[in-house]
């Protein structure tokens, strides 16, 4: 659930560097996702993405006002919409559903899916299994046809080498990007992510009903103990939501820097990164480790 942390400089200083930049897109209203894609496409005239959670209340307005402003991608995460690829079908745009079991990627397969995310507990934000990439990534690639992105916990590229060694057509990477120059969060959420050590990589039961991984920061220790964080007001935001605390409030609180109030989203290996690098730079530094991966293990064989 990505409340405006992949904005329109981060996605588009992606697509821009070569990659598929993607838009975080929940949390907003359809008149702002509108304008959040219409912005970005002025930026970049590369292939662009937005993630949209299907759990989200008006999942597939957000959808229909991403097209409008010109996306080339859905990125699906937190369940399936049989919906989605109708509609995404008529406007010939491209649907990326986030999996994390064969069977679901076989099911989405037959949806008319371009290709599927597989993502593992490694991952930041929900997740939709406990096993790791390592795990379950052989097995689905191998029961599809499509195109398979591996995500969830890669941060260089000698994990990206290991990926594309198992078959990988693809990869996502969302922690490693919050700690760039685009990304527009507050200096404070960098700094809650570049003071992360491995211990302090959690998991929050969330409001929406799956584990979500975070930082542990002092609104996950008052969760811990409290068990409910009273919700000043509600938007609802999410079709099925606990209200165990507000989700969309914790992390607007985030992403504006409050580390005493806001649920810092992030993945499991964030303590390996040690430095803010513009986009391009990160880019570049991928690519050159993952090739020099790829070279050692030529020789290895
Ligand atoms: C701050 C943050 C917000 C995220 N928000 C979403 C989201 O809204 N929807 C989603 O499907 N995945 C979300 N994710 C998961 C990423 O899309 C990605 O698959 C995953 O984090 C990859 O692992 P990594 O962060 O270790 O690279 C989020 C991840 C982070 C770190």
């Amino acid at each position: 659930m990505s409340v405006l942390v992949s904005n329109p400089s981060l996605a588009t200083a992606v697509s821009n560097a070569g990659g598929i930049g993607t838009l975080g897109g929940t949390g907003v209203s359809p008149d702002e996702i509108y304008r959040m894609v219409s912005e970005a496409r002025k930026l970049t005239d590369k292939p662009l993405a937005i993630n949209i959670m299907v759990a989200a209340n008006n999942f597939l307005e957000l959808v229909k006002a991403s097209i409008r402003g010109g996306i080339d991608i859905i990125v699906a995460g937190a369940g399936i919409s049989k919906q989605l690829f109708q509609v995404c079908k008529e406007a010939d745009v491209e649907v990326i559903p986030i999996v994390s079991s064969l069977r679901i990627g076989k099911f989405v397969e037959k949806m008319g899916a371009s290709a599927i995310v597989v993502e593992s507990v490694e991952a930041g934000g929900h997740l939709g299994t406990d096993k790791t990439l390592d795990e379950i990534f052989s097995e689905i690639k191998q029961g599809m046809k499509i195109p398979v992105i591996a995500a969830g916990g890669l941060v260089d590229g000698n994990d990206i080498g290991r990926m594309l060694m198992q078959g990988a057509d693809g990869v996502q990477l969302a922690t490693r990007f919050v700690l760039s120059d685009e990304c527009d969060v507050h200096d404070n959420y960098k700094k809650v992510y570049l003071d992360a050590k491995a211990e302090d990589i959690t998991t929050i039961m969330s409001p929406v009903g799956y584990p979500g991984r975070a930082i542990t920061t002092p609104f996950v220790e008052r969760f811990a103990k409290e068990g409910k964080i009273p919700v000043p007001s509600c938007n609802q935001c999410l079709k099925s939501c606990s209200h165990t605390f507000c989700i969309l409030d914790a992390l607007l609180k985030a992403r504006d820097g409050n580390i005493n109030e806001g649920l810092f989203f992030s993945g499991q290996n964030v303590h390996r990164i040690d430095e803010i690098l513009p986009v391009s730079s990160i880019m570049e530094k991928l690519v050159k480790e993952t090739q020099e991966f790829l070279a050692t293990q030529d020789q290895h064989q």
